[in-house]
């Protein structure tokens, strides 16, 4: 099989890194390696996200750089992949006419063979059909080499419609896989090198409602909790309105599971958490969080949050900022709100003006910096344990890895740590990273 170079480039969350690696996984079997130079590739995929209008920006941009290589190079095949070809189809063309196939979010499996009919045919192929059974989501695909730790999807797709967001329309319904293939595909990757997998799903707190087996996350845990050679389990993302206290206390009676949880709260605000559709209030959410505390003091929680909802009035806001104020969040990922076409916010009023929304978002990753430096900073003196991931990207004399509540460590370290499990005491936190040294 003649040897041939995929260069493929990855945007969104974490689901979509996972179906990057499935796709390189699938090509490889036609010949394909990965290159991490466009220019000398016989092959691009860009993976694209549509879940805010920056997402699509980026896509599009990065799209138009390889225009020149295809003027360069006629025989290289580039391909529209994940939830933005999802939405778009076959207008990617009349875009980027340069563009040779479009793969939707349920038909990565078939992109081997797309890509072969565009060789062959030198015709454009688009396909974007929903499947009732999504085959992709159990194709092998460990990390890649040297990684420790492996993406596991144990779900696809979203019921929750969010006013806000396109996710159930580009990932379909929710489906989640059998708890047998999940279990096999665990130990296989325990036989890779993986000590730490991260379970995967729009909302892994409804993992199984669709199962006829009585599955569900908490019984799949104590499952992977049971295999050997897997040390750390995660999962995300997590709805705070499926979170069960029988969930919440696996946080103390799972070993294996990690002290960190994901819990979009979106915003504080009762009158806008209604208006997004989010099924909780902001009480339910308080109470949610103490529940983890007491259950498990050390505990890391980090958010979603979104500012300038339709509606959202600077006392809804002053709420989202209060109830910060009150959690304190390990870290918060912080969005503006971006109107996505065919969702049911777009149909608000009370457009909250671009200049209000950046003045929000400013105003509020500076307090959530606060709280994430105080938080980091509090850790010094104490002792975690670190799973080393490899070398820290600052410096060639220290290692890097995270601990069990998420946190990045970079310590002095040599390449023999990579795969294992070291007690780091912690000598400082900074807002991204702490330093500490390995305990003899
Ligand atoms: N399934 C996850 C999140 C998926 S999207 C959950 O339910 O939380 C990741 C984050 O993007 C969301 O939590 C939300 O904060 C943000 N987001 C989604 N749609 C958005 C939009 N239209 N504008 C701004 N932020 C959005
Ligand atoms: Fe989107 Fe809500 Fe589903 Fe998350 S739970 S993917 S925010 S619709
Ligand atoms: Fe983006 Fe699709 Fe993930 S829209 S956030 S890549 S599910």
């Amino acid at each position: 099989m003649n040897k041939k170079l995929l260069y493929l480039e990855t945007f969104g969350c974490q689901m979509n890194v996972h179906d990057s690696e499935q796709m390189a996984t699938l090509l490889s079997g036609e010949g394909y390696v990965l290159t991490d130079d466009a220019k000398k590739a016989d092959l691009i995929l860009i993976n694209t996200c549509s879940i805010r209008d920056k997402a699509e920006q980026k896509a599009f941009s990065e799209l138009g750089r390889m225009k020149v290589l295809k003027e360069e190079k006629p025989h290289l095949i580039i391909g529209f992949c994940g939830c933005l070809a999802q939405h778009l189809g076959a207008k990617v063309y009349s875009r980027a006419s340069y563009v040779d196939l479009v793969c939707g979010t349920h038909n990565i499996c078939n992109l081997p063979k797309m890509v072969a009919a565009v060789e062959k045919e030198k015709k454009k192929i688009t396909q974007i059909g929903f499947l009732p059974e999504i085959s992709s989501l159990g194709i092998f695909a460990p990390p890649p080499a040297g990684s420790f730790c492996a993406f596991v999807s144990i779900m696809q797709g979203c019921d929750n419609y969010c006013a806000y967001c396109v996710v159930p329309y580009l990932r379909g319904p929710e489906i989640s896989r059998q708890p047998d293939d999940i279990l096999h595909e665990i130990e296989k990757l325990t036989q890779n090198g993986v000590k730490e997998v991260t379970l995967l799903g729009q909302n892994v707190n409804s993992y199984g409602k669709n199962l006829e087996t009585g599955a569900h996350l908490v019984s799949l845990i104590k499952k992977i909790n049971e295999i050997e050679g897997i040390e750390r389990i995660r999962f995300t993302t997590s709805h705070p309105k499926d979170l069960s206290g029988e969930l919440m206390e696996c946080f103390a009676c799972v070993p294996k599971l990690c002290e960190h949880i994901h819990l979009p709260v979106q915003s504080g605000s009762d009158r806008i958490l209604k208006s997004m559709n989010r099924g909780y209030s902001s009480d339910d959410y308080l109470q949610k969080v103490e529940r983890l505390r007491n259950i498990c003091p050390q505990i890391s929680i980090t958010s979603d949050i979104i500012v300038g909802f339709p509606g959202e009035t600077p006392k809804d806001y002053q709420e989202t900022i209060d109830m910060m104020e009150k959690i304190r969040f390990d870290a918060v990922f912080s969005f503006k709100y971006s109107e996505r076409k065919g969702t049911a916010a777009c149909k608000l009023s009370g457009q909250v003006p671009e200049a209000e929304k950046s003045r929000r978002l400013k105003e509020l990753q500076s307090l959530q910096d606060r709280h994430t430096q105080e938080k980091n900073s509090t850790l010094a003196g104490s002792i975690q344990e670190v799973l080393v991931e490899g070398r820290s990207k600052n410096s060639a004399q220290d290692m890097s890895g995270r601990t069990r509540s998420w946190k990045i460590v970079n310590f002095p370290g040599g390449p023999e740590l990579a795969g294992k499990l070291v007690n780091v005491g912690i000598i400082r936190g900074y807002l991204h990273s702490l330093r500490g040294e390995v305990q003899s």
